[in-house]
């Protein structure tokens, strides 16, 4: 069976963080998260994440993905430590027919396609054990590719362990590596932590394995970006920046328009469909689905939504909610979870929109708050209307039916049902249901005084000369 190990039980140091490394995240999601999709190019049956720094966050993460277990590594003071140490704890999983791959939880760039690369590689060289190698000028905190002077791949020397000749060395380890169970189990029986940094290291095996006289390969992927690991900040910082171009890629291929690929962040669950046109600023996170020829700009951010074809936003924040066809929103509107405008709404300035249906050709063109309401089609709602929906206690419904007028700056006290057609007179604050086709005006009687400001300003006036 295909076996996939999964360390990812390291404190992370070089991150400076209170969280475990491999939950920092690339286009919000954790990095450990792109290294369990790519690891689907090797079929495993089984999926062991060594998990040890933050165990239970990990877990709680990832507990849901399918085929995975948790194996933890002891962790704290006198505890032994390293890869070698970490892979050591999924050994209980491995059976010596097994092909096991390993992963590090922190080099997230790997694709499915190079995995299934290594595999053939594996399996063509008839090789006990092979790794991804590249080469790099950026040589820092990785292991070197030692070879003898046939060029055959005999060991991997650690940066801190490295001789100032091997430091020279510009094949670096990528740190994933692909062993029959056999041979895992046998190397691994034999490393011990006499090294520079005293741990258990894991590319110790290759040499140990060589040494017995096992064939090892090193797949030289030459110069790439997938094997970048994670050990900092600014190396979280170029690996997002290399997911969220390759994703821009994938989509300008597909047929989508993305004016400025540097500037637009587009998560790896998100689909857009063609003809559609991405502006710079645009955040489109989570499971968001985006249809053909629709226009994001401005500062946009949308996540887990569905936006329909031929749909207009414009700096604009829509959070878990279905948009239909032809629906123009924004500028700065803000649908909240579970908004769900029909075809032809407009949703203009300064509207927010909360648990609310907004049916087919309605509009809220200007500065309303749209909140646990259901309204009809083609209903007007003016400028600065509030549905009213909570007491201080509870979120109470309302209800408006097609064709009804509700005017500007009007108050729509929940529970109410406004029937077809009724209208709204403008500043009225309705707390009582409206029958169809009905006028209600619900606003202090206006009271004319003709003259009154020249009456009271000679009052004004005459007080003044008193005083003098
Ligand atoms: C490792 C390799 C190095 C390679 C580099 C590639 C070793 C000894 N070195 O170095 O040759 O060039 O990756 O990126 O393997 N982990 C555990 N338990 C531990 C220690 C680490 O699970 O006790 C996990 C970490 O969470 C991480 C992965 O193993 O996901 C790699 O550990 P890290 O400390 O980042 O290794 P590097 O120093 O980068
Ligand atoms: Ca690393």
């Amino acid at each position: 069976m295909n076996k996939c190990i999964i360390l990812a039980a390291g404190a992370g140091t070089r991150m400076k963080s209170n969280q475990p490394k491999v939950l920092h995240e690339i286009l919000n999601k954790p990095m450990l998260h792109y290294v369990i999709e790519a690891s689907k190019g090797f079929n495993p049956g089984k999926t062991i994440l060594i998990t040890g720094h933050g165990t239970e966050a990990v877990e709680k993460k990832f507990e849901a993905y399918p085929n995975i277990a948790f194996a933890l590594q002891p962790i704290g003071e006198g505890e032994p430590y390293g890869t070698g140490y970490a892979a050591m704890q999924a050994l209980p999983y491995v059976e010596d027919e097994d092909k096991v791959l390993i992963l590090s939880g922190d080099t997230p760039l790997i694709t499915e396609k190079t995995l299934k690369d290594l595999e053939n590689y594996y399996i063509e060289g008839g090789y006990s054990g092979v790794i991804l190698s590249a080469t790099t000028d950026d040589l820092v905190g990785y292991g070197r590719i030692i070879r003898d002077i046939s060029g055959e791949f005999t060991a991997i020397r650690e940066d801190r362990d490295c001789n100032p000749k091997e430091k020279k060395i510009t094949e670096i380890n990528g740190g994933i590596y692909l062993f029959s169970g056999k041979c895992l189990r046998e190397g691994l029986a034999s490393i011990d932590d006499d090294n520079a940094q005293g741990e258990y290291y894991l590319t110790d095996v290759v040499e140990v394995l060589s040494n017995k006289g096992y064939r090892v390969g090193a797949y030289n992927m030459g110069v790439t970006q997938e094997l970048d690991g994670i050990n900092s900040r600014a190396q979280l910082a170029q690996a997002n920046n290399a997911m969220k171009m390759r994703i821009n890629e994938h989509l300008m291929n597909e047929g989508v328009t993305i004016i400025d690929p540097e500037n637009t962040w587009i998560g790896p669950n998100v689909e857009v469909g063609k003809d559609s046109i991405i502006w710079p600023g645009a955040v489109l996170e989570g499971d968001t689905k985006i249809g053909e020829a629709t226009i994001i700009r401005g500062t946009t951010r949308i996540v887990d939504s569905s936006i329909g074809n031929g749909v207009t936003v414009e700096s604009s924040l829509i959070e878990n909610s279905v948009v239909g066809n032809d629906v123009t929103i924004g500028p700065f509107a803000h649908l909240r979870p579970n908004a769900v405008l029909e075809d032809n709404v407009k949703i203009g300035n300064f509207v927010e929109v909360k648990n609310a249906t907004m049916k087919s050709g309605s509009k809220a063109s200007h500065l309303s708050y749209v909140g646990d309401a259901s309204v009809g089609e083609r209903v007007n709602i003016g400028c600065g209307v509030i549905f009213v929906n909570y007491d201080g206690k509870n979120k109470f419904k309302s209800v408006i039916e097609d064709d009804a007028f509700v005017g500007s700056n009007s108050n729509v006290v929940a529970p109410v049902h406004v029937g077809k057609g009724a209208f709204i007179a403008a500043g009225s604050t309705v707390t009582c249901d409206v029958n169809e086709d009905t006028l209600v005006i619900a606003r202090a009687k206006e009271v004319v005084k003709e003259g009154w400001s020249k009456r009271s300003a000679l009052k004004e006036k005459s007080k003044e000369d008193n005083r003098e």
